[in-house]
């Protein structure tokens, strides 16, 4: 479970003078959810999504994540956390110099099996494990995850094709496998089907749903579409400048709400 607590981020802007991005945000996501985020541009959707896997330091509150405050975190236990989080975002990010397989495997070829250590372990407990050895993951470990996730996203012919040559919807596919290649339990997703057409938006949210049944994933779907949320999210928050206004299960929040945000969400289709 993901617990968000008092959350306020503060950013300077000028001499002596600061925004607030996100204002006490209180939210509680449960294992296996499809969490959306929604609200208008400049809401603090991308900047909270970020709080979440601490590229950004809260400036006040707590993030916990199944009991422990992941912001007092640093260090090998701040990198252990954050192999749990897997992320995309409405650009893909991919590496345009390297295949689908190659991209895919970036995950797991930079990480060493070391830096898997448990949260609280101590240093003797992880000598002593045989199988925490401190070697890369083997070339035919990756390579058979790599067919796995190819098999799930629906890629397979398209494993050596380079970036350039994908649809939009395609490199997407290669984005989602390449963030679970390292079997994270929570996936944040900024805007994912921003920059696809509705049919292959409609496929992108079918995979993911696909994907959080088979493998009980918590996904974090941060949107300003309403379609997206209404397709997806069994549950969502609305924020409005820098604070939640509506939160709970999608359909109490879009049929029993009367502020006038959600009201907009409602009426216009997205915001
Ligand atoms: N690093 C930063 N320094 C200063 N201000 C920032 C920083 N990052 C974000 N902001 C400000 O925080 C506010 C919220 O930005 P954020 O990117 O979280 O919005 P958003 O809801 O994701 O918007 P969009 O839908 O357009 O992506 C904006 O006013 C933005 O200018
Ligand atoms: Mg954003």
């Amino acid at each position: 479970m993901i617990e968000i607590s008092d959350l306020t981020k503060e950013f300077k802007s000028g001499k002596n003078k600061k925004l607030t991005v996100l204002k006490n945000i209180n939210l509680e996501i449960e294992d296996g959810d499809i969490y959306g985020i929604i609200g208008m541009s400049g809401a603090g959707k991308s900047t909270l999504i970020r709080c979440i896997n601490l590229l950004e330091k809260p400036t006040r509150g707590k993030i916990i994540i199944d009991g422990m405050d992941i912001t007092a975190k640093t260090g090998r236990e701040l990198s252990a956390i954050r192999k749990n989080i897997g992320m995309i975002f409405q650009n893909f990010n991919l590496l345009m110099q390297k295949n689908v397989r190659k991209n895919i495997a970036f995950g797991l070829e930079i990480i060493r099996t070391k830096d898997f250590i448990v949260p609280g372990m101590s240093v003797k407990e992880y000598r002593q494990l045989s199988y925490f050895k401190k070697r890369k993951v083997k070339k035919a470990e990756i390579a058979k995850r790599v067919d796995e996730l190819l098999a799930l996203v629906d890629l397979k012919e398209k494993e050596f094709y380079y970036p350039a040559k994908l649809s939009g919807g395609q490199r997407q596919r290669v984005a989602i496998a390449r963030a679970l290649a390292t079997r994270p339990s929570i996936l944040l997703c900024d805007e994912a089907t921003s920059a696809l057409d509705s049919m292959t938006t409609d496929s992108i949210l079918r995979l993911l749903k696909k994907i959080n049944e088979e493998t009980k994933v918590t996904i974090i779907v941060i949107t300003h579409e309403m379609n997206v949320v209404q397709k997806i999210c069994n549950k969502v928050a609305v924020l409005d400048k820098a604070e939640v206004v509506a939160m709970g299960d999608t359909n109490e929040v879009f049929t029993n709400n009367t502020s006038e945000i959600v009201r907009n969400l409602v009426g216009g289709g997205n915001v």
